[in-house]
């Protein structure tokens, strides 16, 4: 079956999938993005991500590319031509097209693209089953992350620090010596209590869904959070490391920097959160 993506109202073989040179989101990142899971052809968290997605527009005044409804229904379309069982969607709407100017111009329509693609869920449950490596790098992002933005350089540079030391992921680090979150997932350690700790919510991370979730899993199974920053010290001598994202679920952390974590072996909390996480995916609510 063969890739189809949509653009701005047409349903394209994503090799004749265009967009106009003068788009603001290619000449500026003036656009915003979501991913969503799908397991078993259906959407995982899908009003999360599109109350996500018009708080992002909001903060930006781009203009909705369509009503909730239609684009639900869109969405779903684009599963379909895809094929997709398991994968994820991207979504991305960029403020429109316009003659090159920093200030942007009112009423114009924005642009709405879609893409899909598959993933293996064995693929994942392997890396899970080994655990993942992960670096720190300073945080070099503008102070709005809270804004799911396209513009991702620093992200993408941190990613690939990670990749190019062999490592999954790039923890970023605040000046005051904090972790804010990974380059595409949020950050969670187990300190020696046992005790669960992951950074609040504000302009300083993304609000991540798969986090939010995983939030709402363990306070329906009495599960201690405390909800704080914490430092990449504490982040070293973690009894637990994990990860979470659309794309990993939750993700077991078992080197960070030169520090093994624990045994080296994916602790046995993050263990089961992912356990829980991935019925609440199964299990749709
Ligand atoms: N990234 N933090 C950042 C900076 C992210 O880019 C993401 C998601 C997350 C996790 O959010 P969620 O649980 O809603 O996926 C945290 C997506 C997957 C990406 O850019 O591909």
């Amino acid at each position: 079956m063969s890739r189809i993506a949509y653009v701005n109202g047409q349903y394209l073989p994503h090799r004749s999938a265009n967009v106009h040179v003068e788009d603001r989101g290619y000449q500026f990142a003036d656009g915003v993005y979501e991913v969503v899971t799908v397991i078993g052809g259906r959407l995982i968290d899908e009003e999360g991500h599109l109350d996500r997605l018009w708080r992002s527009l909001g903060e930006l005044q781009i203009d909705a590319p369509m009503k909730r409804g239609p684009l639900k229904a869109v969405m779903r379309e684009v599963i379909r031509r895809n094929g997709i069982k398991d994968g994820i969607i991207y979504l991305q709407v960029t403020r429109g097209v316009a003659p090159r100017d920093h200030p942007f111009p009112k009423n114009i329509p924005p642009s709405l693209v879609m893409t899909a693609k598959r993933l293996s869920p064995e693929k994942l449950e392997k890396k899970a089953e080994e655990g993942v490596v992960v670096i720190t790098v300073p945080d070099i992002r503008w102070t709005r992350r809270d804004i799911k933005s396209v513009s991702l350089l620093p992200n993408v540079l941190a990613k690939q620090a990670a990749k190019d030391s062999g490592a999954y992921e790039a923890f970023q680090v605040d000046e005051e010596g904090m972790i804010t979150e990974g380059s595409s997932t949020n950050a969670w350690i187990i300190d020696s209590d046992g005790k669960i700790i992951t950074r609040p919510t504000g302009n300083s991370i993304l609000a991540g869904i798969t986090r939010a979730a995983l939030i709402r899993e363990l306070e329906k199974h009495g599960i201690e959070l405390e909800l704080r920053s914490f430092s990449v010290e504490e982040l070293h001598s973690a009894r637990e490391v994990f990860l979470t994202s659309s794309t990993s679920y939750v993700l077991p952390v078992v080197k960070v920097d030169d520090h093994v974590i624990g045994n080296g072996h994916p602790g046995i909390i993050s263990q089961k959160l992912r356990g829980i996480y991935q019925d609440f995916m199964i299990a749709g609510k």
